[in-house]
């Protein structure tokens, strides 16, 4: 097949195609997330190793307060990129309704059963909130916001999603939120940071093998969706930490030589014996690495929290 012949394919097919017939292969991480990927991910949050969530969930519990100054007033919108479930937004959002802070909800997910889903227990769990779920892509909804609201937006990015982009694209990334802020708003983003190497690499190669299953999940998905017949038992996951660069990746690895076919695309990919596919960058950062990327997207930081063992951050920027 050649190049232009994928253009006719929906996004999710051109994707894989383009990304496996790349030189060395690699797919989007993005594509881990279908129902049973978001099952997998929930437990990975759970996971003892992974300590992104609780460090997380910590600040927000510890430094709520600390936010709420660095807010700077008292009627606003939060609006959340990628909400997922809610589970530290919450804490916050509790908190600024005890101080009766005039605060509407806005996450906005591509999903939108994530977003039925999290409707669904803002209700069980805040019913006194205000709330508006934004279905659609990050930056048209934060336009949207941008023309119809009058308060303040108070953005928040956590999760260390943003640890999910290559730097330069998350440089990118932060200077098109920056565009849509104007002076009064914020930006809270959330960073995993650089630490022990082998605390990184055990969050990211659990001994029950969570994430494994999580990242071989896509070739099952690939499978359902294209009809493609990869053997996942003929495939396994390997995580590397470059302290470095603070680059963890996690790679698919062929066991043998193979030939895997794509029926819907009509396609045979082709594996040598211990032939990689990247799937993830979960890039970590330290505070000097944050303030060089803070700087080139035209961003100033106002505050930084951390949790206790210093192991993630949350920084509160304002539009320089
Ligand atoms: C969603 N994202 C921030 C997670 C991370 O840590 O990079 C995804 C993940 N991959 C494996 N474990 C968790």
């Amino acid at each position: 097949m050649k190049t232009t012949d994928i253009q006719h394919l929906d996004t999710f097919t051109s994707d894989i195609l383009d990304g496996l017939r790349q030189n060395p292969k690699r797919l989007p991480s993005k594509y881990f997330y279908d129902a049973e990927g978001d099952k997998l991910f929930q437990q990975i949050m759970r996971m003892p190793e992974y300590y992104l969530t609780d460090a997380e969930y910590e600040i927000m519990e510890m430094h709520k307060d600390s936010i709420l100054k660095s807010i700077g007033c008292q009627a606003f919108d939060l609006v959340e990129l990628g909400a997922g479930d809610g589970y530290k937004t919450k804490v916050l959002l509790q908190y600024l309704l005890e101080q009766n802070v005039d605060v509407r909800y806005c996450p906005i997910d591509i999903s939108k059963h994530v977003l039925q889903q999290l409707e669904t227990s803002l209700q069980n769990d805040l019913p006194e909130l205000a709330f508006n779920c934004l279905q659609g892509d990050y930056f048209d909804m934060l336009n949207e916001l941008h023309y119809r609201s009058e308060v303040p937006k108070i953005i928040l990015f956590l999760g260390a999603n943003i640890g999910n982009m290559r730097p330069p694209d998350a440089q990118a990334f932060l200077k098109e939120i920056q565009k849509n802020m104007s002076h009064n708003d914020r930006l809270i983003v959330g960073f995993d940071l650089k630490k022990d190497p082998q605390i990184i690499l055990d969050a990211y190669n659990d001994p029950a093998g969570i994430t494994a299953a999580f990242n071989l999940n896509i070739l099952t998905r690939i499978n359902k969706e294209l009809g493609a017949n990869f053997n996942i038992d003929l495939f396994k996951h390997w995580e590397i930490y470059n302290p470095l660069t603070g680059a963890a990746k996690s790679y698919i690895i062929s066991k043998i030589d193979q030939d895997v076919f794509i029926p819907d695309a009509n396609q045979v990919i082709s594996f040598t014996a211990w032939e990689t596919i990247e799937v993830e960058l979960s890039q970590k950062y330290s505070l000097a690495d944050i303030d060089v990327l803070a700087h080139k997207s035209g961003l100033t930081t106002i505050n930084r929290l951390r949790d206790h063992k210093k192991y993630f951050v949350d920084i509160i920027f304002q539009k320089s």
